[in-house]
């Protein structure tokens, strides 16, 4: 496996040999041990119903975890308590290192900008081109001119291989186009850590394959650390490090992918027989 770049400069990863792009700097990468992301025993209900009950997992900065789990399990509800739009009944969640479920919004504010998600539907604004909605979060975070805007955005749009749509809306977009414009947007914000929730869910399997490809890339070239659900078992073992396999309730693996893969487990086994492989028909 390889080792995580320190490289999180986007501006410096996307630029061309010689090309000056110090005038966008990135967070830096603060030197931790520590994971960049812990769950530690969370618990949550929903009108008494315990949809998640002593979870714990970590992802370690510039790698990538893969929560998988049958439908209803509890995987988009992990992914929304990283961002802060639920928070757990109990346990703790920490980002490299912060504690985030006491956070007020402000301090969730915070915490957003270092994470992002990549929402299914992309959650483009539907008023904006491509261009607009790819340059939106670098002109809220101001200090950028606009031909500094137009460059990142030109290379952003590239990253994702959607050029040919830059001045189109959101609405005459096919559905795997909208995402990897969505992915363009999100990294515009500059993020430490990009959330996927299904992202090849409702595309075919060529762009199913041009994602995760992206995605790989994002993380060997720009050190991204990555939390990705999937149903999608190839897309998987193409992308984890690290795989959660949530069950019941309950944190029913986690460990390496090849662990995974050998797990004597009959509800592992199960799910590898018998969903894991089969394209959503969603
Ligand atoms: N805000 C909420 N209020 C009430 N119940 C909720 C809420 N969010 C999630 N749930 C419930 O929690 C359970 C887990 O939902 P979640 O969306 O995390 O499932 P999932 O594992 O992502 O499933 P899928 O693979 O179908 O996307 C479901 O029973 C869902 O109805
Ligand atoms: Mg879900």
């Amino acid at each position: 496996m390889p080792e995580p770049t320190d490289n999180t400069d986007l501006s410096e990863a996307l630029s061309g040999p010689g090309e000056a792009a110090e005038d966008w700097i990135a967070p830096a990468a603060t030197p931790t041990s520590a994971p960049m992301i812990e769950f530690e025993h969370i618990g949550i209900s929903f009108n008494g119903r315990v949809v998640l009950d002593d979870v714990s997992f970590h992802v370690n900065r510039g790698q990538t975890l893969c929560i998988l789990g049958r439908s209803g399990v509890g995987k988009s509800v992990a992914l929304r308590m990283l961002m802060g739009f639920l928070k757990p009944d109990s346990g703790s969640i920490r980002v490299d290192g912060q504690e985030i479920t006491g956070l007020d919004e402000d301090g969730m504010q915070a915490i957003r900008k270092r994470i992002t998600m990549v929402f299914q539907n992309g959650a483009l604004f539907d008023s904006l081109t491509v261009r607009e909605n790819v340059a939106f979060p670098l002109r809220e975070r101001g200090g950028l001119d606009e031909d500094q805007i137009q460059q990142l955005v030109d290379r952003l749009v590239g990253l994702v291989g959607a050029e040919d749509v830059v001045e189109s809306l959101p609405a005459s977009l096919s559905t795997g186009r909208k995402r990897a414009v969505a992915i363009a947007r999100a990294l515009a914000a500059q993020p430490e850590v990009v959330l996927y929730d299904e992202p090849t869910t409702m595309v075919d399997p060529i762009i199913a394959r041009r994602l995760g490809d992206l995605i790989q890339r994002l993380k060997h070239q720009l050190g991204f650390t990555s939390i990705v659900v999937t149903h999608d078992m190839r897309f998987a073992e193409r992308l984890a490090d690290q795989v959660l396999f949530l069950h019941a309730g309950r944190a029913q693996f986690f460990g390496p992918l090849r662990d995974f893969l050998m797990s004597p487990d009959p509800h592992i086994q199960q799910f590898l027989t018998l969903d894991a492989y089969l394209i959503p028909s969603d």
